[in-house]
């Protein structure tokens, strides 16, 4: 930035590049007189003003991002053939955005909520996008729930606050929920820094090998600053004293040198597994347990690099999960067959049809469609036939790259997933509690439950919760009953 000072600074200019005359006056008819529509220049100003905004994203609308590399640490070209991973010690350079979910653009960093983890891989076969977050699991289970889970947790059409009451009345009406909202209400909903938290793909993906052997995977990307949280006090202290402050702490210690950094674990399971295993393994509200599937370490990921406008290179940035490349590819997880349809109908949407042609969204590596014209293209292969077939040496697909499919058949149904021997909606929640949670931990989910159910949620709501809870284990179930001063203390066969 000094630097910048000590610089003789270039003459203003329009947009268009013609020199300006003045800094501060508009053109006017002597110095009191009216002012001219000739004047173009401010006549810019203002109309370029009125269109600074574009719409904030419809949901993980405040976020912050950084550039960086991801390397390979390990051979795993006996799962894939993805050409980004298929050298020990290969770079991609990558954007990472983080976010938090429900709050508008200027919202608080700090308020309890899933964030946002979403990379964007600049390989040499395309883009490549893992749009996860900082949780395994999620919500619902079913694309058609999507909406109506997020409309439960924004603002109310009515007095356009947001409400405890609709969002608990969603989650106790919705028991497919209470994975997720366990994590949630941990004490890793409220993350010191987006620098010391996990990020997830949370869906189960497809790797293919070079002999078409296919594997379902997970990805998990440990951070290596080490796992840190506010509590809930700690986490609204923050909110009001700097909401930007996941904002300043990415960017000042990128700026300081000290480069935050992630080990990409993997779970692979074998292709065949997926049709017996215990739990449905393409269901989002549920983990791999880790002693079915051990995770291997496979890379690094590590953020370097400041983004130098943020508008442009992090407002603008357009994360698609359809975005795969060779040798990856999707499962049968609904939740993220109905993301690949969503994610580049928002963005023509938001940024504009050709999204994929502003800097940050272009792929470094040729693009050769047949794709053209458009508001705002300005990329393009010159005259290169836009049909094909044709007899003009057009780009021509590579019919031998190996789709990523499987096999299914049946009627047409609107209907759950068919039932695997353990699936359910409690047994993984209660494995945190009882399992994974430090008696500390237990104390404070408690009491986050219990704030938050506490904020004008109506009393057959948290009753309705409270018998949720009780299957997710009988012990919290009353914790939380007796924090709320509810006299029920329904037992697990009673609720069932
Ligand atoms: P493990 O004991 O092998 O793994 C426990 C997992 O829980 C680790 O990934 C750990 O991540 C994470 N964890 C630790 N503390 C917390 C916390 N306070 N809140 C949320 N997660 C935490 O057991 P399983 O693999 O059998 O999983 C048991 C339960 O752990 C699951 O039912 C699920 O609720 C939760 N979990 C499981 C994950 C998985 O992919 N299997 C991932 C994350 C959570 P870390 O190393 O960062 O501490
Ligand atoms: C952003 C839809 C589920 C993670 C978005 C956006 C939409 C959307 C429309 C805004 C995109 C934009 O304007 O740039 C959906 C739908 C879902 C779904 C329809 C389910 C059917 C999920 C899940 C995850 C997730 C399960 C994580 C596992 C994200 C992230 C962003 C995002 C991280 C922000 C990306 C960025 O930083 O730009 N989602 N989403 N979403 N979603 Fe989803």
């Amino acid at each position: 930035m000094s630097d910048q000072f000590e610089k003789k600074p270039p003459v203003t200019t329009t947009d268009a590049g013609i020199p300006a005359t003045s800094d501060e006056h508009s053109l006017s008819v002597g110095p009191n007189g009216p002012l001219l529509l000739q004047d173009h220049y401010v006549i810019q100003k203002m109309a370029q003003f009125n269109r600074e905004r574009v719409p904030e994203r419809v949901v993980h609308a405040k976020g912050s991002g950084a550039f960086g590399y991801f390397e390979v640490t390990a051979d795993v070209t006996k799962y894939t053939s993805a050409a980004f991973l298929n050298t020990v010690g290969k770079r991609t350079p990558v954007l990472l955005r983080f976010s938090t979910v429900a709050g508008e653009q200027g919202s608080a960093d700090t308020v309890r909520d899933p964030r946002g983890f979403a990379i964007k891989f600049y390989t040499e076969e395309g883009n490549y996008d893992l749009v996860g977050n900082n949780t395994p699991i999620f919500f619902v289970r079913d694309p058609s729930k999507f909406s109506d889970f997020i409309h439960s947790q924004k603002r109310m059409p009515g007095d356009d606050m947001r409400s405890s009451n609709a969002q608990w009345d969603f989650w106790s009406l919705s028991p497919e929920t209470i994975h997720q909202v366990t994590f949630l209400m941990t004490d890793r909903g409220t993350p010191r820094t987006y620098r010391h938290m996990d990020g997830f793909g949370s869906h189960t993906f497809m790797w293919i090998n070079a002999q078409s052997e296919k594997f379902w995977v997970k990805y998990h990307f440990k951070t290596e600053q080490g796992i840190e949280n506010f509590t809930d006090a700690e986490a609204k202290a923050m909110t009001a004293e700097d909401p930007d402050f996941h904002r300043r702490d990415l960017r000042e210690a990128i700026d300081k040198g000290d480069f935050p950094a992630w080990r990409l674990d993997m779970q692979i399971m074998p292709f065949a597994d997926a049709a017996n295993y215990r739990f449905n393994p393409f269901d989002l509200t549920k983990v791999w347990p880790h002693s079915d599937y051990p995770a291997i370490t496979v890379g690094r990921l590590v953020l370097d690099r400041n983004p130098e406008n943020f508008f442009a290179e992090i407002e603008q940035a357009s994360f698609e999960p359809s975005n795969m490349v060779p040798g990856i590819g999707p499962s049968p997880d609904k939740m993220l067959l109905g993301r690949l349809f969503s994610y580049p109908d928002a963005h023509r949407y938001r940024i504009g049809t050709n999204y994929l042609q502003v800097p940050v969204n272009q792929p470094k590596s040729e693009v050769h469609s047949y794709n053209k014209d458009g508001s705002m293209r300005y990329r393009h292969n010159g005259n290169q036939p836009v049909y094909a077939p044709n007899s003009y040496s057009g780009p021509q697909a590579n019919p031998n790259i190996i789709e990523p499919g499987w096999e299914t058949d049946g009627a047409l149904v609107r209907s759950a997933y068919t039932l695997h021997a353990e699936d359910d909606d409690f047994g993984q929640a209660g494995t945190l509690y009882r399992h994974v949670l430090s008696p500390e931990d237990r104390d404070h989910l408690v009491n986050n439950i219990v704030n938050h159910m506490s904020q004008g949620v109506e009393k057959f709501i948290q009753e309705r919760a409270i018998k949720l809870w009780y299957q997710v284990d009988p012990d919290l179930g009353t914790r939380i009953a007796q924090g709320l001063g509810l006299a029920i203390s329904l037992q697990v066969e009673e609720v069932k």
